[in-house]
C-alpha cells in the first residue's frame, strides 16, 4: 500500500475541528487589526529565497524541496511566506496603492528537516506582515496582536521574548567583535559552529551543544553594540510595550535562522512542545524589499505554526465547539418521504442535518444518530403522519416531546443552535 511521504501529514475530519476553529479566530483578530488576505503560489523561483533568505541558512543550504521544471528553470516549494508576499507586494505596486500595508497568508510551506513532535517537512503557517513603517509602535502593535491572537484561541502559557538585532552598520560591527571573542575559543566550538564561524556566525549562538552553551553565554552580546538609532527603536519599543502592559523578556541571544532581519526580533516560546518550543516567530526586515529591487520600504511580519498550535490545545484538553447536529429518523415509506422534504426545508434553514436513508428499524436509527453525536433526533412515524406531528427527542437529556410539524422550523430556530 502506498503511504505519505514521511513528514507530511493527512489532517483528518476530527482534527479539523481544531485548525478551522484557530483560522476563524485568527481571521476575527486580523480584520480588528486592519488586516487583508493574500493568496500566492505555494512555487516560486529559487532565486527568490535565495536572495531573501540567505544562503548561509540551514533553510537554504540543506531544507529546500527545490526542483528543475520541464524548462529545466529551478522552482522551490516555498519555505517560508515572506519572500513570496513582498515578490506579490512589488509586483503589483501595492506601495503605490496605501502607505501602510498590512496583510496575512495562511497556508503550507515545505522544509526538508528531520520531522518530530511539532516539525514536520509540509507544516501550515498563519504569517502577518506590515510593510511601510519603521516606527517601534509597529512593532509593539504586531506583539500586542500576537498576545491577542494567542488568548482568543486559548494558549495562555507562553513566553514572549523580544531582542534586536541592530542595523546593516552596527551589527557589522558587533559581528567583528563576535568573530574575534570565538576565534580566541574556537577550540571549545562543535564542527558545526567552526565551520559557521566564517559563514555565519550569529548561529552560533543559537547552538544547542553543551560545550557551545557555555562559550555563548559569555560571549559579547549585540544590544551593548547597537548605534544610537537602533538603541533607541528598541528601547521605545519596550517602553511601548510596557504602557500596554504586554510581559515579555529581552533574549540577546535570539538571532533567528533566517538572514532577512533587522531590529526587532521575537519569537513566542513554550515549554510545553519539547525541543520544537517556539510557536510564534518574527521580526524587523527594513533592508529586504530594496534588496529585492524595490523601493526603500521598511515592513515587519511574523508566522505561526498551526500544528504547533493544535498541539498545544489538545494538550490543554481543549474541546472545539462542533454545531449540533439534527437526525431526521422516519419508520416506513409515506414517512421517509416526509422526511426528505423536513431535512431539505431545515437545511435551507441553515441547520447541520443528517437523515437515514435506508429503511432501518428506529433502534438503527437512533444507533446511528448516537454515533454522529446528534443533538436532536426528530422522528416521523405513521401516527405522527397521519396527525401532522413530529417527535423531538432531546439525545443528551434523552427525553422527548410532539409538536406540530408547522412548528417545527421555530421551536429549533427558538434553540438557538
Ligand atoms: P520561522 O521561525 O522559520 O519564521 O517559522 C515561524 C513558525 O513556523 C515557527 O515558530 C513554527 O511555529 C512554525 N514552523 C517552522 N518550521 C516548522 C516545521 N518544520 N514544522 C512545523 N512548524 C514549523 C518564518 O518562517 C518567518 N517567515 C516569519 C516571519 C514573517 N518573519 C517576518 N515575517
Amino acid at each position: 500500500m502506498i503511504k505519505a511521504i514521511r513528514g507530511f501529514n493527512d489532517i483528518l475530519p476530527d482534527e479539523i475541528k481544531f485548525w478551522e476553529y484557530i483560522i476563524d479566530t485568527s481571521k476575527k483578530v486580523f480584520k480588528s487589526f486592519g488586516y487583508k488576505e493574500i493568496i500566492i503560489p505555494i512555487l516560486e523561483k529559487t532565486d527568490l529565497f535565495l536572495r531573501t533568505i540567505g544562503e548561509a541558512t540551514d533553510i537554504v543550504e540543506k531544507e529546500m524541496y527545490t526542483f528543475s521544471d520541464k524548462k529545466g528553470n529551478s522552482i522551490t516549494l516555498r519555505p517560508e511566506a515572506t519572500a513570496g508576499i513582498i515578490r506579490a507586494y512589488l509586483e503589483h505596486n501595492l506601495y503605490t496603492k496605501e502607505t501602510i500595508t498590512k496583510l496575512y497568508l495562511i497556508g503550507p510551506m515545505f522544509r526538508y528537516e528531520r520531522p518530530q513532535k511539532g516539525r514536520y517537512r509540509q507544516f501550515y503557517q498563519i504569517d502577518a506582515e506590515v510593510l511601510g513603517e519603521e516606527r517601534p509602535l509597529v512593532d509593539a502593535e504586531i506583539l500586542v496582536m500576537v498576545r491577542q491572537l494567542l488568548n482568543n484561541i486559548g494558549i495562555d502559557d507562553v513566553q514572549i521574548e523580544i531582542n534586536s538585532l541592530g542595523c546593516k552598520k552596527c551589527r557589522g560591527l558587533y559581528i567583528k567583535k563576535l568573530i574575534s571573542f570565538l576565534e580566541g575559543r574556537k577550540d571549545e566550538l562543535c564542527s558545526d559552529c567552526r565551520r559557521r564561524l566564517n559563514i555565519n556566525p550569529l548561529r552560533i549562538l543559537d547552538c544547542k551543544v553543551e560545550g557551545c552553551r557555555k562559550v555563548i553565554q559569555e560571549a559579547p552580546i549585540i544590544l551593548d553594540y547597537l548605534c544610537n538609532e537602533c538603541s533607541n527603536h528598541f528601547s521605545d519599543l519596550k517602553t511601548y510595550l510596557g504602557q500596554l502592559e504586554l510581559p515579555f523578556i529581552v533574549n540577546p541571544l535570539m538571532v533567528r535562522g533566517l538572514d532577512y532581519y533587522t531590529r526587532t526580533t521575537f519569537e513566542v516560546t513554550t515549554k510545553k512542545l519539547g525541543s520544537q518550543n517556539a510557536v510564534v516567530a518574527g521580526g524587523r526586515y527594513d533592508n529586504l524589499i530594496k534588496e529585492l529591487g524595490g523601493p526603500d520600504i521598511p515592513a515587519i511580519g511574523f508566522a505561526m505554526g498551526i500544528e504547533r498550535l493544535v498541539l498545544l490545545l489538545k494538550e490543554k484538553g481543549f474541546k472545539p465547539y462542533i454545531t449540533p447536529l439534527i437526525f431526521v429518523a422516519s419508520l416506513g415509506e409515506d414517512a421517509k418521504k416526509e422526511a426528505i422534504n423536513l431535512v431539505k426545508n431545515l437545511r435551507e434553514a441553515s441547520f447541520s442535518v443528517e437523515m437515514d436513508y435506508s429503511l432501518k428499524s428506529l433502534k438503527a436509527q437512533l444507533k446511528r444518530a448516537d454515533k454522529l453525536n446528534a443533538k436532536y433526533v426528530l422522528i416521523i412515524g405513521e401516527d405522527e403522519l397521519a396527525n401532522e406531528e413530529i417527535i423531538i427527542r432531546d439525545m443528551e437529556k434523552a427525553n422527548q416531546e410532539k409538536i406540530k410539524k408547522d412548528y417545527i422550523l421555530n421551536y429549533l430556530k427558538e434553540k438557538n443552535l
